[in-house]
């Protein structure tokens, strides 16, 4: 899958211009760094520890952040860096294990601790010496720790900057050469003022200005694409989705006609969808849309197939079919637009990994294969997805698309249970467009639910509607808050909302005389059925 390329350096300088490279020696806050970075309005990009330095120095960074990591630095083979990070003059944050990288390649000592220390812990700074690092900050605060080791004797040119009841040396710098390094995680929320450590490093330190925007980010990456793609044309598949909606919305702002985009109707959207992504990218952002329809296509595919698995990458099969279709039948396409954003990027590091199981094929329209042959443009790859939505702001699209609900890559394939034809689909979305209504129109909650929608079961039960027995479909209604769709919890909704989406449910969609609200987290469930 393309989506491996996506992780070399070189694509990512194609996208933004760095001011301060976060080295990532596998913490689990790496992206957390990044994004209090940007919070400080200063740009950053996140780099394998050990990229060269030619690489590094081609991002012209004027700070550098070295991340925590759970190796120990005293190992055989700890994880390391390129030794001109230090010695290039360009001002360094070490943070947890990069504090401690910066103590031991600069010549101090470090023992692997007999007292661990984990959570808070408060925070001396040296009255006497308050480090430009520190400026501001109260002398006692508490901060956040997670670490093992311990720095015993500073390098030649530090100085200790601050303790806590078990940590000597809880912070060290050298003012001369501008290296700093902190015992504990700034970029965690309950480090009360970590985010002062941080701007004091960006501003004071390094010099920097707070003068990155969303705004800019547009400016600089249209100004890249342009740079990038020349007269060269460009293909990229729409999902409906806010990704890949904002990546193609830049691009064509970059480029204009030359962007081609494929929108398929699977037949297994929602109400309205196809007609409503169509006109929001037809009509009002005017980009170039062909709009496939393969309606009968996915239900001759489907039809008879049960098991969720064999659905997901049959659908994900014939998605990658259609769009080489497409893609052939446009002349000298040389790129193809991806919505990836930084998630993906470091989940797509982990992808081999054997530990992890698999729980579901998830399928996304990055998902093409290699042997297209097209050069990559992800512009989005260093964004969060709340990020993403600001910059679909920025460039213009509707807020009905900006802020839409993660939808998978399968549709309503995966919330129909057991087989699929036209009649359950059409039973289905009837009773998912209640669901939206009534939730969207709500008053009185207090923000919507994270994803909300309904299911079709297998199952039929006993009603009596009139004076007549029925024997029909059971409906699931599921509402989650999630962050992220990792973890979720069941929205506790109103049971006014409940009812009054059960009663139009049974009354308004033929078919259906029971309704059920799933009051399950994920996990041990998971957010869609199948
Ligand atoms: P699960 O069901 O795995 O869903 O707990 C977690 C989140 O991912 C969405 N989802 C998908 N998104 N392609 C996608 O792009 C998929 O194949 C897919 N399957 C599930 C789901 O809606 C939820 O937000």
């Amino acid at each position: 899958m393309t989506t491996t390329s996506s992780a070399s350096p070189g694509a990512a300088s194609a996208i933004a211009p760095a001011s301060v490279v976060i080295l990532d020696f596998g913490a689990q806050y790496s992206q957390l760094i990044a994004r209090r970075v940007r919070e400080a309005r200063v740009y950053s990009e996140i780099l394998p520890h050990n990229t060269p330095w030619e690489e590094i120095r081609k991002r012209n960074p004027r700070a550098i952040i070295l991340t925590g990591g759970p190796e120990s630095t005293l190992v055989e083979d700890a994880p390391g860096m390129d030794e001109r990070v230090l010695t290039s003059g360009i001002p360094v944050l070490g943070i947890c294990y990069g504090m401690h990288l910066i103590a031991r390649d600069c010549g101090g000592t470090l023992i692997p601790s007999t007292i661990r220390e984990y959570g808070h812990a408060e925070l001396a700074l040296d009255p006497e010496r308050v480090s430009p690092l520190f400026k501001g900050m109260p002398a006692q605060s508490v901060v956040w720790m997670s670490h093992g080791d311990t720095v015993t004797q500073l390098p030649t040119g530090f100085e200790p900057l601050a303790r806590t009841a078990r940590t000597e040396i809880a912070a060290l710098g050298d003012d001369r050469r501008k290296l700093y390094g902190v015992q504990f995680h700034p970029e965690v929320a309950h480090t009360v003022h970590g985010r002062r450590v941080l701007e004091n490093f960006l501003y004071d330190v390094a010099g920097l200005q707070p003068t990155w925007q969303m705004g800019s980010f547009v400016d600089d990456a249209v100004a890249r694409i342009r740079a990038q793609v020349g007269n060269a044309k460009v293909i990229c598949a729409l999902s409906g989705g806010v990704d890949s909606a904002v990546a193609a919305t830049l691009v064509a702002r970059a480029i204009g006609q030359q962007l081609t985009c494929v929108f398929v109707d699977t037949g297994l959207l929602r109400a309205g969808e196809a007609e409503e992504v169509t006109a929001a990218f037809r009509d009002v952002m005017h980009l170039n849309v062909r709009c496939i329809d393969a309606r009968e296509r996915y239900l001759k595919l489907l039809a008879g197939v049960v098991d969720p698995e064999r659905k997901r990458v049959l659908i994900g099969h014939e998605f990658i079919k259609i769009f080489e279709e497409q893609a052939a039948d446009l002349p000298d396409v040389g790129f193809l637009v991806q919505g990836t954003l930084y998630p993906d990027v470091i989940e797509s590091k982990t992808k081999d990994s054997k530990t992890g199981h698999k729980i579901k094929t998830h399928h996304n329209v990055g998902g093409l294969p290699e042997h297209m042959k097209l050069k990559l443009i992800e512009p989005l790859r260093l964004l969060f997805k709340d990020e993403v939505r600001e910059v679909g702001r920025v460039l213009g699209l509707p807020e009905h698309i900006v802020n839409r609900q993660p939808f998978p890559g399968p549709g309503l394939a995966v919330r129909v249970l057991g087989a699929i034809d036209e009649g359950r689909l059409a039973i289905l979305r009837a009773a998912d467009k209640i669901v939206r209504e009534e939730i969207d129109g709500a008053a009185g909650l207090r923000s919507l639910p994270w994803q909300y929608f309904a299911v079709l079961t297998p199952l039929k039960s006993v009603g009596v509607m009139g004076d007549g027995r029925t024997y029909a479909n059971l409906v699931a209604i599921r509402a989650i808050t999630s962050e992220d769709g990792m973890t979720a919890d069941w929205a506790r909704l109103p049971f006014d909302l409940l009812a009054r989406m059960s009663t139009r449910i049974v009354n308004e969609v033929d078919g259906v005389n029971r309704v059920v609200y799933d009051i399950t987290s994920k996990p041990p469930a998971t957010v869609e059925w199948e």
